[in-house]
């Protein structure tokens, strides 16, 4: 049987703090999501409902209390319910008969056209097309700032689309300032628990700042010919897989964030919908696996079948600094393409620098006068803010028709000069120099080293000039990784290996809100339906389109299945791309067409993440509450009985070594499927990093049919001296006449981290 559409939620976070109010006596209380032992699959959602209400009961004594005390069930995938109550209360209630786990809700914070070329996936490309609209692509938007979607985008345009597929059991919420969904956009709702929004937010799935609208429509968003900002990256604007539909779910809120009730809220509704891919652009901190809401609910999303890929997070290059990094989801770092946007600055001695930012403004003046913002201070006191021309620092009067340079403390300084009748910005900063922000005047970013040019200049002539020219694409050279982008190691467990894959997120073109001006700074009155963004949210969707690609072709994949296809088809990068490699890039740049036919697949279920847990140390009453078990799970019956370094079946190997003087040996169990031709051998090449020994048994592995499954083994061993760095790394490849399957082996010394 075919899946009937995919459809793709991107979920945004921002901020994750907690939000209190205080009880009738005084007393503190939170939200808190309480997880119950699983029921019956035949227990209906209300009698779920009837029986959270119940427990609450027993817990207040009351029943009118009870449902004061109830804030939301949720019954379609998980059996569980948010409550407001006070510490003792949750402690209390964690003891109780039938409850699994309570856990306090937290606020989550924001991560934030050429690129489907980029990366191999032309207009002209081979598609199911009849396949490809039978897949629902659900985007749970999670930002510090309201996601959600525009639908009257024409990226969500549906000229051609049938109704949605019958499968499709999502709705539309019709609500203030939200027109509704079509045959393309087929499902849109909103999460708002605490039923406190902030003024600015618009309780609808309406998107008003445009992130939601820009990540869904790099996912899945229909052809838009002559797409442009600025007469720049022009061009057809198209998702992954045009024809596919899009469900989003909006939960995060402009001052709040995105908090884990909403969250859960959000995964609930979308696995009983019917996505077939979930796309999350979050940042945030994570919990542990069988805690965090990301991961539980991911893990439920893949149990029914559908694959989570998820964003690495903004905090590179700092190591360790990679979120959302459970094995069962695909996280996602982001790369750079090889465009740029630059705007020149010519200084009034004739000296020509390339900054970098989107500018669209066309100066009339051949020079205007230029100053150091810390000159122009309002006062003495605050000439070192003025330095970074903060607001109410300078002197409306010596800013005047004049450009002001700028360093960078936060973004904004355009406003504040444009605010006092400046004529444009020139912005210093060693930061954020790989990625093109846009202006609301004309302003351009450059490095610290230029900006010391700009003040000796300045310095040198009683009358300084400059000038600064509107934003022109140039080529750079690509790939590399965003500085940005979160890097590895994997805080969460030392035996898998994160980010995953890379995939581009820099200067991203894409669908835009009518809501928002470009920049949302003040004085900013510039509105386009497509807008220029970076983040490794704009890199997951590339990667969820691609996944919904591989669906297309494969609708009884499962999530690892589809996973293992997308990365061990990955383009391979090097070193020379970024210094912390794999921990940068994961297995590479994600390569769409070549996921389609993998030949072989590291496949999964859920049993195999349970062993997997299990090995980690996970305890077995932990595991149930993420598997939704109603017994405690019994690892020591479950652990394979041979040796493996990781007990999982993943598609890259990472040996951490020990810190002491003999040799770390590790030994990884492998099984692949195979998915290719049915008569069909693999030799397998290695790839061992200098003072490092890689084994493989056997060295060839044979088919006769498809599906078959075929296991072997490889050994890992290093001395911890010869490795004197954080990382090292080689491959193992199985290769045949058709395929090559590449996985990544790192090694990693502790002690350089
Ligand atoms: C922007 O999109 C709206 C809604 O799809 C459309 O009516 C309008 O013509 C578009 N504007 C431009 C400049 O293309
Ligand atoms: C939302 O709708 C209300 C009522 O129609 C209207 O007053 C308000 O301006 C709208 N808000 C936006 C941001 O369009
Ligand atoms: C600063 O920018 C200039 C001009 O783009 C470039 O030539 C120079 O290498 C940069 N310097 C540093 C330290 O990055
Ligand atoms: C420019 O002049 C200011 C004083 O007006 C001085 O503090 C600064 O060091 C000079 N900078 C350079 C690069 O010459
Ligand atoms: C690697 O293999 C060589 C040859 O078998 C052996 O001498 C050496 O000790 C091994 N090194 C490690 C780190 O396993
Ligand atoms: C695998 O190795 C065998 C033996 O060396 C060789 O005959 C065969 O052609 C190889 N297959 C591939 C796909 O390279």
């Amino acid at each position: 049987m075919m899946s009937r559409d995919l459809l793709v939620f991107l979920i945004f976070f921002i901020t994750r703090g907690t939000g209190q109010m205080l009880g009738v006596k005084g007393e503190t209380k939170d939200y808190y999501i309480v997880f119950l032992h699983s029921m019956q699959l035949s227990v209906n959602q209300e009698s779920k409902a009837t029986a959270h209400l119940t427990i609450l009961s027993t817990l207040k004594g009351s029943e009118l209390d009870a449902k004061k005390s109830h804030v939301y069930s949720y019954t379609n995938s998980f059996n569980a319910f948010a409550a407001k109550l006070s510490k003792s209360e949750a402690k209390k209630l964690s003891g109780m008969d039938g409850v699994q786990s309570v856990i306090l809700n937290k606020y989550h914070r924001l991560h934030t056209t050429r690129s489907w070329d980029f990366i191999g996936l032309p207009q002209t490309t081979a598609r199911r097309k009849k396949h490809e609209s039978d897949i629902i692509l659900g985007t749970l938007a999670f930002t510090y700032w309201p996601a959600g979607i525009t639908p009257q985008s024409e990226s969500f345009n549906d000229d051609g689309f049938g109704p949605p597929p019958a499968k499709w059991k999502g709705s539309c919420h019709h609500s203030a300032n939200f027109s509704g969904c079509n045959n393309k956009l087929i499902g849109a709702k909103y999460f708002k628990l605490d039923g406190n929004p902030d003024p600015n937010d618009i309780l609808s799935p309406v998107d008003t700042d445009g992130h939601g609208t820009h990540t869904s429509s790099t996912a899945a968003g229909s052809q838009v010919h002559n797409a442009q900002l600025f007469g720049l990256a022009k061009g057809t604007a198209r998702g992954g897989v045009p024809s596919a539909r899009v469900a989003m779910y909006k939960v995060c809120w402009s001052s709040s964030g995105c908090s884990d009730m909403d969250l859960l809220a959000g995964f609930d509704a979308a696995i009983h919908d019917g996505v077939d891919i979930i796309s999350i652009s979050i940042g945030g901190v994570t919990g542990s696996y069988t805690s965090d809401t990301i991961s539980v609910g991911s893990f439920h999303a893949m149990n029914r079948g559908i694959l989570t890929v998820a964003s690495a997070g903004n905090d590179g290059p700092s190591l360790g600094s990679v979120v959302n990094h459970a094995p069962w989801l695909l996280t996602v770092a982001a790369s750079g393409i090889d465009r740029g946007f630059q705007s020149r600055l010519v200084l009034g001695n004739g000296k020509t620098i390339n900054g970098i930012g989107i500018n669209g403004f066309q100066l009339k003046q051949k020079l205007y006068p230029i100053t150091n913002g810390d000159d122009v201070a309002k006062n003495p006191r605050s000439k070192e803010s003025a330095g970074f021309c903060l607001e109410n620092t300078l002197d409306p009067n010596k800013v005047k028709g004049k450009l002001v340079k700028c360093k960078l403390e936060t973004w904004g300084s355009d406003s504040v000069v444009k605010g006092l009748g400046g004529i444009g910005t020139i912005i210093e900063s060693d930061m954020f120099l790989d990625t093109a922000q846009i202006f609301m005047a004309p302003a351009t970013l450059v490095n610290s080293s230029v900006g010391q040019t700009i003040t000796k200049y300045i310095n040198s002539t009683r009358s300084p000039s400059a000038v600064i020219y509107k934003s022109q694409q140039v080529k750079l050279s690509a790939p590399f990784i965003a500085t940005f982008s979160s890097r590895g190691p994997n805080p969460g467990t030392k035996h898998v290996l994160k980010p995953d894959i890379a995939a581009p997120g820099i200067d991203i073109l894409a669908s835009y809100t009518p809501l928002q001006t470009l920049t949302g700074l003040k004085g900013d009155t510039q509105y386009s339906n497509f807008t220029i963004m970076s983040g490794t949210s704009m890199a997951c969707p590339h990667v969820a389109g691609a996944a919904a690609y591989v669906k297309s072709f494969h609708p009884n994949w499962s999530p690892a299945a589809i996973k293992s296809a997308i990365m061990t088809s990955a383009r391979p990068m090097s070193s020379r791309v970024d210094q912390y490699a794999e921990l940068a890039y994961g297995v590479g740049q994600l390569n769409p067409r070549g996921a389609v036919s993998p030949g072989l697949i590291y496949d999964m279920d859920s049993m195999s993440y349970v062993q997997f847990l299990c090995h980690e140390g996970y305890d077995g009453s932990s595991i149930a509450s993420l598997v939704g078990s109603k017994s405690k799970i019994d690892c020591a019956s479950l652990l394979p009985p041979l040796v493996s370094e990781d007990s999982i079946n993943y598609p890259t190997m990472q040996l951490t070594l020990k810190n002491k003087k003999e040799i770390t040996r590790g030994t990884f169990r492998r099984s692949v499927t195979n998915v290719g031709q049915a008569i069909s051998t693999y030799n397998a090449t290695i790839r061992a990093p200098k003072g490092v020994n890689i084994t493989v048994e056997p060295m060839t592995i044979s088919f006769l049919d498809t599906s078959q499954r075929s296991s072997f083994k490889v050994t890992v061993s290093a001395k911890n001296n010869d490795i004197t760095k954080l990382l090292v790394s080689g491959s193992l490849i199985w290769r045949s006449f058709h395929h090559v399957v590449r996985s990544p082996i790192v090694i990693l010394n502790p002690q350089y981290a």
